[in-house]
């Protein structure tokens, strides 16, 4: 009989996907079964003489980490699309390179993550939130209750529309495009992108303009951040780039809080250099309750919700098992992250 591959699940998953991971009886599973992360002494214990590590984007998977698994780690998988928390350099280092390439499956660590099945719940999450951040929904629905709300007035509790509006999206990836195909019927008269480079088969459907980040941030009405985090694009949302926005814009990032020097956002916020923010994710996670970017009006954060629908995160969780298992039988994955 096959022995068993020690695998460590960092955090309280769906059942679906543990349910994969048990019902493949490969697997000698330890979890942290908690809403919390998985402290970091616990992982550096647990993780030692791991196969397979099923992680989420909230564990820095380093080299501590991976010189603490030892030589059996096989598999990362991680329960997101983002992969900003895998210090993939010192992942590959335990590649050997000679074997690197797909004809090499399940030599080395492998990763596998979860794009696609979280691009609609992300998007859709994306569009409600400039939604909400434009017309301004979480002050009018605190006016109703504090009795702010005192008649109908022409001009109180205005925001800004999508109608006749030009939208730039920094990073035209999946959730990108699909925030865009989502905002387009409300008639966005035209799309701006801008990233590494021109990609006209993303923006053909869009008929989307490829811009560099200046003048995106000049001409957008809205500016919605959907790029990967990395080391090109950490802070490029900074004091240059908002003094560039209208004053009437609206600024969105539903990727990673590091994108944005949130600092600058607070000036530029309070300062009126742009009308509005909105927030699904921030530096750090969760954002302290005293923190200023709390006490403004025309900022609305939300505790990084993108893809939390039920239904999308049992598939993910579904998928990042499948990953994993695939990993550790050196198959393909379903959907790894090629090094
Ligand atoms: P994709 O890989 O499809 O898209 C990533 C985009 O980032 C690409 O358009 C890419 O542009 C752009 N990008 C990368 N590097 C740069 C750069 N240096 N400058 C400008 N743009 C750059 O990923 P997804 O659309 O699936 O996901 C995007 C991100 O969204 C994830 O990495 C994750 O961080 C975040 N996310 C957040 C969620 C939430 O809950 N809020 C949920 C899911 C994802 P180019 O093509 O030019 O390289
Ligand atoms: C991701 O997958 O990267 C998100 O941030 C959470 O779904």
């Amino acid at each position: 009989m096959q022995q068993l591959r020690k695998v460590l699940v960092t955090r309280r998953i769906p059942l679906a996907g543990l349910r994969v991971l048990s019902q493949a009886a490969v697997c000698d599973i330890k979890q942290w079964n908690s809403d919390e992360p998985i402290p970091r002494a616990e992982l550096l214990k647990e993780v030692t003489g791991a196969h397979g590590l099923l992680c989420l984007l909230s564990d820095k998977v380093d080299k501590e980490v991976l010189d603490a698994a030892g030589p059996d780690l096989k598999v990362i998988s991680t329960l997101s699309v983002g992969f900003d928390h895998l210090a993939l350099e010192d992942i590959k280092r335990r590649f050997p390179s000679k074997l690197c390439g797909e004809g090499n499956a399940g030599r080395g660590i492998r990763v596998g993550y979860t794009p696609d099945v979280l691009t609609d719940a992300t998007a859709e999450l994306s569009v409600a939130l400039l939604l909400a951040t434009g017309r301004r929904l979480p002050e009018a629905v605190q006016e109703v209750k504090n009795g702010g709300w005192k008649t109908w007035a022409p001009e109180w509790m205005c925001g800004y529309g999508l109608s006749e509006s030009t939208v730039g999206i920094i990073g035209l990836g999946r959730i990108g495009q699909a925030i865009g195909r989502r905002l387009k019927p409300f008639g966005v008269r035209r799309f701006l992108y801008s990233g590494r480079q021109s990609r006209p088969e993303s923006a053909a459907e869009l008929q989307a303009e490829y811009v560099p980040l200046d003048k995106l941030a000049e001409e957008s009405d809205f500016v919605i951040v959907s790029c990967s985090l990395n080391p090109e694009t950490a802070g490029i949302c900074n004091k240059d780039f908002f003094r560039k926005m209208k004053k009437t814009s609206v600024f969105i990032n539903t990727s990673r809080g590091a994108v944005v020097n949130q600092e600058d956002l607070y000036q530029a916020l309070v300062s009126g250099q742009i009308a509005a923010a909105g927030l699904d994710v921030t530096v750090p996670e969760p954002l302290p309750v005293d923190h200023p970017l709390l006490t403004l009006k025309n900022c609305v954060i939300l505790p990084h919700i993108g893809s939390a629908t039920y239904a999308t995160r049992n598939t993910m969780s579904v998928l990042a098992a499948n990953n994993l298992l695939a990993g550790l039988r050196g198959e393909p994955m379903p959907s790894e992250l090629h090094l």
